[in-house]
């Protein structure tokens, strides 16, 4: 079933994740929820990443997920956050335009092709630039220097190398402040974490491993509480606790 998905025209129209089994429902929430009210420069930036890049761009967060963290940004009145893994910047112009005017998004990635030719015209032209710090780095290395220079965020989201979210949890776990949220894409892989090994496609296998980890680890973790959300491709969000 998840296979049949996966591979199926409709993933690349509706995007990526697991609504994919109930494509219907998703439609519905995208035409009824999401598109309507989803900002005129995200959209142009969606459709220019699909023209772009085709199918790599199932890569960005979908809109109803872009939508609930653009809702978490505000209710958590959150003024300094973090992305890693930023590829055109569909999650980045979400922040940034939920951001208040004097907020700041630092956002890593090691490749800054893919943001230099669709995402940073576009963010100039929403008029939310001054909010956008682009760090063009390996986020290990780019993460390891803000704990030397003692950054906090309110806010971290991470959508990047699977197979180092955990070695990234530990780092992110001194750059967040306490109360403060962590959220991690993909961490559902298209389904295939609750399916068994050998009914993972042989290229989704490492990192499918690396999320199932993942998502052991976090649910162990007595110093943030979670919550696993069955959005896009599954959004796991921590909030730290000490
Ligand atoms: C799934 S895409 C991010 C999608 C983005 N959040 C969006 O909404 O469009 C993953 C990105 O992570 C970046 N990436 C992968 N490994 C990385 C690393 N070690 N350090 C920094 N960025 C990395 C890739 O270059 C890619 O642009």
């Amino acid at each position: 079933m998840v296979k049949n998905i996966l591979h199926s025209d409709a993933l690349h129209k509706v995007g990526s994740g697991i609504f994919e089994s109930s494509v219907h429902v998703w439609q519905y929430i995208l035409e009824t929820n999401v598109y309507p009210r989803e900002h005129v420069l995200l959209k142009k930036l969606r459709e220019a990443t699909i023209k772009h890049y085709g199918r790599k761009s199932i890569m960005m967060v979908p809109a109803e997920e872009g939508q609930l963290i653009s809702m978490l940004l505000k209710m958590t009145n959150a003024k300094k956050t973090l992305e890693v893994g930023v590829f055109t910047g569909f999650s980045l112009l979400t922040t940034a335009l939920a951001l208040p005017e004097d907020g700041q998004v630092t956002a890593v990635d090691v490749d800054r092709e893919p943001f230099d030719k669709v995402g940073s015209q576009l963010i100039r032209e929403a008029g939310v630039e001054h909010k956008v710090n682009f760090i063009h780095s390996d986020a290990t290395s780019a993460l390891e220097k803000m704990v030397k220079q003692g950054e906090k965020f309110d806010m971290v989201f991470v959508d990047a190398d699977k197979t180092s979210y955990k070695k990234y949890h530990e780092i992110l776990m001194k750059l967040v402040k306490v109360g403060g949220i962590i959220g991690y894409d993909n961490t559902l892989w298209f389904g295939y974490v609750a399916v068994p090994d050998e009914e993972v496609p042989e290229y989704m296998k490492v990192d499918c491993s690396a999320l199932k980890e993942l998502n052991s680890f976090l649910a162990s973790d007595t110093r943030i509480e979670i919550s696993q959300v069955a959005i896009g491709d599954g959004l796991t969000l921590c909030r730290r606790l000490k």
